[in-house]
């Protein structure tokens, strides 16, 4: 199975952005942890982030070519503001998993609304690195089900 890990706005930043809500783990940390479990479980996964929106459409776009089986993707804050995201997402037709590491619905209300969430396999929040190692997981479950 290959699996691509996709991180959005603002995460290359994880360390030191706001560790009450994020939690103290570097992004690299999170990929490392991530690298792990996929090797356990025979999994490729590439992982990617970042800042602008235009380049993450274009990564979407080229998971098709990659025969990428799943996506799990953490878009930040695009998640409530980006259709463009959703349409690639839709676009390329490869099913994927949303993925936090707050729970945003127990933050600002704008953080309740998503994008993408009618349309993923489903959506994890809530429980910091964990929230994307129960992701990757459960995209590896998706690939010997379908
Ligand atoms: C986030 C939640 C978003 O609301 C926020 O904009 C982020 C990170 C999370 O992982 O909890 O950048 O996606």
């Amino acid at each position: 199975a290959t699996i691509w890990v996709i991180h959005g706005p603002n995460l290359n930043l994880l360390g030191q952005r706001e560790p009450e809500v994020y939690g103290h783990s570097t992004l690299d940390d999170i990929n490392g942890q991530l690298q792990l479990i996929a090797l356990q479980e025979g999994a490729q996964i590439s992982c990617y982030q970042s800042n602008a929106e235009h380049e993450l459409i274009d990564k979407i776009h080229s998971a098709r070519a990659a025969n990428v089986d799943v996506i799990v993707i953490n878009p930040g804050a695009l998640t409530h503001t980006s259709v463009a995201l959703r349409d690639a997402l839709t676009g390329v037709a490869i099913p994927f998993i949303e993925t936090h590491l707050s729970n945003v619905h127990a933050r600002e209300p704008f953080r309740k609304h998503s994008y993408l969430s009618d349309v993923a396999i489903g959506v994890i929040c809530g429980f910091g690195v964990k929230s994307y190692e129960l992701a990757l997981t459960a995209a590896i479950e998706h690939t010997k089900q379908h």
